[in-house]
């Protein structure tokens, strides 16, 4: 397969197999342009790539731009905080206004699960869904099983266990969704109050005990308790949290094997990992960000290839 099956990437569901073989080998060609002391290619000199970030961002919203920016595309940046849209502007309006500047591709952060489906649906661009609330995060996890591939050799048989609030994570139904179409074994642990009521349609195990949970995995992918969308109490207290799904060295040196330890970023230190499980050789986090630059090149790259001019 040369190009992929979806003119946009607006979740991992709408993807086949062979989407994410191509993206993985086209990342590992960037990923060796980004280590060579010119990091920069002129394959997207005539493409255009507009980043709206509608919901804040660090990792992800950098990880573009420098990707747009190594890729040789001309790069603008709105951000909802400092724009009309606190005036009352639409959504299709503020694009559209964006799309009249001859703008080619649209990556969006949106609260909403189904914004960039739905801005697919009524733009010419090409839209890359950087986060759509509680729905999908498409390259992020395309970038951890990347990061999985090359620590493991391989995903297809890995078993990966994803920890924490699974049932506010755009994160965990992203990478749900791209580990089991790789051949993954899938878990998902964390308190019964944070598991969506859905969690049995999914095709994942589901434990509540996370040393059970770190027993069977090959990787644990931890995630955020992401306070800021819940508006009632899910657990008792936090500390009461740490205690039954905090991971600590402690923890990890009890164990008879080497579990390979993840996270999406950012990170709530002393909450869902320790500072020294985060920084430990078991840890591959800035790996993930690293491998991030060289995925969604991959992705802007083979969508761009797709746009008739
Ligand atoms: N992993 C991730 O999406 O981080 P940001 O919210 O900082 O982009």
């Amino acid at each position: 397969m040369s190009e992929l099956s979806v003119n946009h990437l607006l979740g991992i569901k709408y993807l086949k197999p062979q989407d994410i073989q191509l993206i993985f080998e086209t990342a590992d060609h960037f990923k060796e342009v980004i280590n060579r002391p010119i990091k920069k290619v002129p394959s997207l000199r005539d493409i255009t790539i507009a980043n709206l970030f509608f919901e804040n961002s660090t990792r992800t919203k950098l990880s573009f731009e420098l990707a747009e920016k190594r890729l040789s595309a001309d790069v603008i940046n709105f951000s909802a905080s400092q724009s009309s849209v606190k005036k009352g502007e639409t959504l299709i309006d503020t694009v559209n206004n964006i799309l009249s500047m001859k703008v080619d591709m649209v990556v969006m952060r949106h609260p909403n699960p189904g914004a960039s489906v739905f801005l697919s649906q009524h733009v010419e661009a090409s839209i890359i869904n950087a986060g759509d609330g509680a729905h999908e995060h498409p390259t992020q996890a395309l970038l951890d099983s990347y990061s999985i591939r090359e620590k493991l050799g391989k995903v297809k048989g890995k078993k990966v266990v994803i920890v924490g609030d699974i049932l506010h994570s755009r994160v965990a139904l992203s990478n749900i969704f791209a580990l089991q179409m790789q051949g993954a074994d899938v878990m998902v642990c964390g308190p019964k109050t944070l598991m969506p009521r859905y969690i049995d349609k999914l095709g994942v195990m589901v434990e509540t005990d996370l040393k059970k949970a770190l027993a069977w995995c090959d990787v644990a992918n931890m995630l955020r308790v992401q306070n800021e969308r819940m508006d009632i109490s899910y657990f008792p207290s936090t500390r009461e949290y740490v205690q039954q799904y905090g991971v600590n060295k402690a923890i990890l040196d009890g164990m008879d094997k080497q579990v390979t330890i993840m996270h999406p970023g950012p990170i709530n230190r002393g909450v869902e990992i320790t500072s020294d499980v985060a920084d430990s050789k078991q840890s591959i986090i800035l790996d993930q960000v690293q491998n991030g630059v060289a995925i969604r090149m991959a992705v802007i790259y083979l969508l761009a290839s797709k746009i008739k001019h």
